[in-house]
C-alpha cells in the first residue's frame, strides 16, 4: 500500500510534533468506571496533548473499570492499563505504577475527580527545577479548601497527624495523608523495595523510607467532592500512623500484620474470660457449656476485630462474605488449636516445663491461625 505523507499523515505528524514522555499519572482504581474518560479529558486540558501518560492500576473492579480503561486505551495510546487480580490496596497499586513507566516523573492521584489535575503543571515544574524533591498537593496548606467533609476538628486532627508525621519522616508537612503528589520516578523506584505497602499511606511511607529527609513543597489544593461512586477508604488515620510507626521500627522482626493478629488474640483471651465468668456467675450454667460459649464468643470477636483492624485493607463487607469468612475463621482456629494442643502435649511428655510447653503450643497455634486465615479467610 502506498503510504505517502499526504494519505497517511497522522502517526508521523503526531510523533514529530509530540513532546517526549515526561510524566506518568498513576490512577489507582477500584470501581471508578464512569470517572475515567472525563478525567483523561481534564488531564489533557491541564497538560496539553502530549508528554504524559495515564497509568490506570485497577484491582479487578466489579464495575468493569478495567474494560473501560482498555476501551480508552485502544483509541488513546496515552492511556495504559494494569489490571491486577488477587491483589488489593492503594499503596501497592501506586508502587506497581512506579515500576511500570518509562516517564522520568510520576504523580499519584485519585481517579474520582477529588484532585484537580491543573495543579500538576506547577508540581512538575517545582520538582523538575529541583526546588522540591516531592511536590505534595495539600488540603491544609494556606489557601487550600475542601468541598466535602469539612470537619470542625480538622485543625486539631491535622496538627496531631503533622506531629506524628514529623516524628516519622523528619519532614514538615501540612497534609501527610495526601493522596496527590509528584516526584522523580527514580526516587520512587529507589525507595520501592523498602516500602511497607500495607494499610499505611504511600506518601508517608515514601518519606519515612528515605534515609535523608526529602525536600517537600506543599501546593494548596481545592479538595473537591467525589464525582461518582463511593469512597473506599476509612478515615482511621490514627491506625495508619500506628501501623506505620510499628512497621518502620519492628516490622522486620515481627511483621506488622502478625503483630496485629497477635494483639487481637491477646484481647480475645480477655473476652473469653469475661464471657466465661459472666455465664458461670450470672447465667449459672456448668463449666463445659460456659467454656464452649466463651470459645465461640471469643472466636467471633477475634474474627470481627481482625476484619476491622488486621485486615482492614481487605475487609469483608457484604453479609455473605462476612458469614463465610467467619465460618472459615472458626475452621482455621480449630486447626490452629489442634496444632497447639498436639505440640504442647508432645513437649510436655518429653519433660518440658508445663508453662513453657503451653507457651510454645500457643505460639505454634497462632502461627497456624495466622497463616490459614491470611490465606483462606482474607486471602481473596
Ligand atoms: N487499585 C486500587 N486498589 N485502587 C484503590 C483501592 C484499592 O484497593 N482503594 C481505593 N482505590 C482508589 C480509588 O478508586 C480512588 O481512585 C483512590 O484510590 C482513592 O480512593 P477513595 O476511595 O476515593 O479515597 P478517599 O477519597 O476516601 O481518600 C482520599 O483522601 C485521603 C485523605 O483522607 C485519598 O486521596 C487518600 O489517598 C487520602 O489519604
Ligand atoms: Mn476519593
Amino acid at each position: 500500500m502506498d503510504m505517502t505523507p499526504e494519505t497517511q499523515p497522522s502517526i508521523a505528524n503526531t510523533v514529530s510534533s509530540a513532546r517526549p514522555l515526561d510524566l506518568a499519572i498513576i490512577l489507582p482504581t477500584l470501581n471508578e468506571r464512569d470517572n475515567l474518560e472525563p478525567l483523561v479529558e481534564r488531564i489533557e486540558d491541564a497538560l496539553g496533548i502530549s508528554g504524559w501518560e495515564v497509568l490506570i492500576v485497577d484491582d479487578n473492579s466489579s464495575d468493569g473499570t478495567s474494560d473501560e480503561a482498555r476501551r480508552l486505551s485502544l483509541s488513546d495510546p496515552r492511556v495504559r492499563v494494569i489490571q491486577r487480580i488477587g491483589r488489593r490496596g492503594l499503596s501497592s497499586a501506586a508502587i506497581e505504577g512506579f515500576c511500570a513507566t518509562a516517564a522520568p516523573y510520576v504523580a499519584v492521584m485519585d481517579a474520582d475527580h477529588q484532585h484537580d489535575p491543573r495543579l500538576l503543571v506547577d508540581m512538575l515544574a517545582a520538582v523538575k527545577s529541583g526546588e522540591a524533591e516531592v511536590a505534595v498537593a495539600s488540603r491544609f496548606a494556606e489557601g487550600a479548601s475542601m468541598e466535602e467533609w469539612g470537619r470542625p476538628d480538622r485543625e486539631k486532627l491535622s496538627s496531631v497527624a503533622n506531629f506524628l508525621a514529623r516524628k516519622l519522616t523528619g519532614v514538615d508537612l501540612s497534609d501527610p495523608m495526601s493522596g496527590f503528589f509528584l516526584l522523580p520516578t527514580a526516587t520512587a523506584r529507589r525507595l520501592a523495595p523498602n516500602l511497607s505497602g500495607i494499610g499505611f499511606k504511600i506518601l508517608l511511607d515514601l518519606l519515612a523510607t528515605s534515609d535523608t529527609p526529602l525536600k517537600v513543597k506543599d501546593f494548596p489544593m481545592n479538595f473537591s467532592a467525589r464525582r461518582s461512586g463511593e469512597s473506599k477508604l476509612d478515615r482511621a488515620i490514627a491506625l495508619d500512623f500506628l501501623a506505620g510507626l510499628y512497621d518502620k521500627s519492628f516490622g522486620r522482626v515481627i511483621p506488622t500484620r502478625f503483630a496485629l493478629f497477635g494483639t487481637v488474640g491477646v484481647i480475645g483471651i480477655g473476652v473469653h474470660m469475661a464471657i466465661l465468668y459472666a455465664f458461670l456467675l450470672i447465667v449459672g450454667t456448668n463449666f463445659g457449656w460456659s467454656q464452649a460459649v466463651a470459645t465461640f464468643g471469643a472466636m467471633t470477636f477475634n474474627f470481627w476485630l481482625n476484619n476491622f483492624l488486621t485486615y482492614r485493607d481487605r475487609r469483608l463487607k457484604e453479609a455473605d462474605k462476612v458469614f463465610w469468612g467467619w465460618l472459615s475463621f472458626i475452621v482455621a482456629c480449630s486447626i490452629g488449636a489442634f496444632a497447639n494442643v498436639a505440640v504442647a502435649t508432645t513437649l510436655y511428655d518429653r519433660g518440658l516445663h508445663e508453662v513453657l510447653a503451653a507457651l510454645v503450643g500457643i505460639g505454634i497455634g497462632s502461627v497456624w491461625n495466622y497463616a490459614l486465615s491470611s490465606r483462606f479467610v482474607w486471602g481473596r
